[in-house]
């Protein structure tokens, strides 16, 4: 039994509100159903950063500011499976840029698949994929005398609260010396027309990614949560610029998670806080970076202004 996932199950199901947190989507299924996600047409995201990277990936270079006769590091932080990245080594090699590139990701199936798809593009590239906490391999990372570009792409930043996001950079920061430089990939807020149906696409495999929390619950906790009595429930608050999901009971109902011996009462409606996918503009942006010693030296945006690419730099 993960230790970690039923302490937290346990803590998020006897609040109120019951929360589960949006970090144990990722099991195999779970990753499975992500991976479906990114293809589907109602989840511009994927695509939209993808086209930032395949046309202007010259201008990406630029505005790092690196030079060819300059080695550096380029670190990815939860790489998946590396299809927009290869995109900017396209360019990087193209231009005979000196580097070494480091993918960090808890899932070994993800390091595995970034390097057969390296080795496909690049049969001579040598990569050094590292498996494990992003911080713990930053540290590792921070005695390299050499320049360093850290990319956290997809909008992942925006799972977190808009706190915890200040505190990641912060310590993403800390790891840094002055001049390096983080690709920072942000979905851009806009019309609730746009992002809600990316949050609850027309083949339902947004709800079965949601839905499988519930089932990894029942796998992993021995629990028997009737996945049938419950809804996927998206929704986004333009004001805001926060999309949230939700998993709502049908019916007045009793759970039994045995493997922590709770019994987990839901009252017909009654709703579990999922996730939480911020979208952001530059004042949002100024506001999880305040304090952490990063600024915002550069932006791309793809050609429908969806997603941002923000490229900021570590002061002194
Ligand atoms: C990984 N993350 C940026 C996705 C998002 O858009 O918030 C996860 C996701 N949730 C539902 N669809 C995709």
């Amino acid at each position: 039994m993960n230790r970690q996932f039923a302490i937290d199950v346990r803590h998020g199901l006897s609040q109120s509100p019951k929360s589960l947190s949006s970090k144990y989507f990722y099991d195999e299924r779970g990753s499975t159903l992500f991976s479906e996600i990114m293809k589907l047409p109602e989840y511009y995201l994927t695509n939209a950063e993808f086209e930032i990277f395949q046309n202007q990936g010259v201008d990406l270079i630029q505005t790092l500011g690196i030079k060819k006769r300059n080695y550096f590091e380029l670190i990815e932080l939860g790489a998946g499976d590396g299809y927009k990245t290869i995109e900017l080594l396209k360019v990087l090699d193209h231009e005979n840029f000196k580097y070494q590139y480091h993918p960090i990701d808890i899932s070994q199936k993800a390091l595995d698949q970034i390097e057969s798809a390296i080795n496909k593009q690049f049969p001579d590239k040598k990569i050094s994929t590292k498996k494990g906490d992003y911080f713990q391999m930053l540290t590792e990372l921070k005695s390299s005398p050499y320049p360093k570009i850290v990319l956290f792409l997809g909008s992942n930043i925006g799972n977190m609260e808009d706190a915890m996001a200040n505190t990641f950079l912060k310590k993403l920061s800390e790891s840094l010396s002055e001049g390096d430089k983080l690709i920072l990939g942000t979905d851009v807020k806009k019309s609730k027309d746009i992002i809600l149906p990316a949050y609850n696409d027309s083949q339902g495999v947004t709800r079965d990614f949601n839905l499988n929390l519930l089932e990894r619950i029942n796998r992993e906790l021995d629990a028997n949560f009737d996945i049938t009595q419950f809804v996927h429930f998206p929704e986004y608050d333009e004001s805001e610029g926060v999309a949230r999901s939700f998993i709502r009971s049908k019916i007045s109902q009793d759970v039994t998670i045995k493997a922590i011996n709770l019994s987990v009462k839901f009252e017909i409606g009654e709703y579990i806080k999922t996730e939480i996918s911020r979208k952001y503009d530059d004042e949002t942006l100024d506001t999880i970076c305040h304090d952490t010693g990063l600024k915002i030296i550069g932006k791309l945006m793809d050609s429908r202004q969806y997603f941002a690419d923000f490229i900021l730099e570590k002061q002194n």
